[in-house]
């Protein structure tokens, strides 16, 4: 059983498109504003990539995604290599943990530059221990130094007052991380996703270095229930 993939996501991820057109729209609104060095990208935990805008790939000369879930790389092909091909873009999609042995497969791809795509966030679900969980995270953006790379995942998630608002959705804000008025922030994103109870952490609060842009999105992803996704880029 994948937590994090397989079957279960890409039913909710294709009924769910509507509801999550905006966030969508957001996630690819960011990632337009990106200006990646590289011409070769290497996208873990790509799926489908259900959510992941084709233009934006459309920029590299070679993709290469990596997926634990045999079914993400025929359906990503069907989603997004008509795109890939009208671009002249190579597309290469890899079955297997990206993560076990991270440090090789980086090794094989010295210029490229590494999408974490709305994975770290769900590492706590693959390990029995949180802090295992968010040890292995700590490895992998650790083994990332002097490299490129970027990475959408949750910060938190959990249940909200109201049923999602639609077309009034929070704005994407794009913040500097670690700046004096986080707290501040947070409680008043919260307020806006209109958070109730307790929420869960996703492990991913030293993702980014203080100092770097990211841009904080709302994604509800069961009407109910809200993820407070953040998207970044680092380049050293
Ligand atoms: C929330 S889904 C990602 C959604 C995807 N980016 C999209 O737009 O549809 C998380 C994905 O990460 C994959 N995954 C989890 N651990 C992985 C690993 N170690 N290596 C590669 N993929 C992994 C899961 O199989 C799952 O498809």
């Amino acid at each position: 059983m994948n937590p994090s993939g397989g079957l279960q996501w890409h039913w909710r991820a294709w009924r769910s498109q509507a509801l999550w057109r905006p966030t969508c729209e957001q996630i690819s609104t960011s990632l337009a504003q990106l200006a990646p060095a590289s011409s070769e990208l290497l996208l873990i935990g790509a799926s489908a990539g259900w959510m992941m805008p084709s233009r934006w790939l459309q920029g590299f000369a070679k993709v290469t995604t990596w997926d634990i879930d045999p079914l993400a790389a025929p359906l990503f092909r069907w989603r997004h290599a008509a795109a890939l091909k009208a671009s002249g873009s190579e597309l290469v999609c890899r079955t297997g943990d990206a993560l076990a042995g991270f440090g090789q497969l980086l090794g094989k791809h010295p210029d490229a530059c590494i999408f974490f795509d709305n994975v770290l966030g769900q590492y706590r679900f693959h390990f029995k221990n949180p802090e295992q969980a968010a040890q292995k995270i700590d490895r992998v953006v650790r083994s990332l130094r002097g490299r490129e790379w970027g990475a959408l995942h949750e910060v938190c998630s959990g249940p909200v007052t109201r049923r999602c608002p639609g077309a009034s959705w929070p704005a994407m804000r794009r913040r500097v991380q670690g700046s004096p008025d986080s707290a501040a922030f947070a409680q008043d994103w919260l307020t806006q996703l209109g958070a109730k109870g307790a929420w869960l952490d996703h492990l991913t609060s030293t993702v980014f270095e203080k100092d770097t842009v990211v841009s904080h999105i709302a994604w509800p992803f069961k009407p109910d229930y809200c993820h407070w996704l953040q998207i970044g880029w680092v380049r050293h």
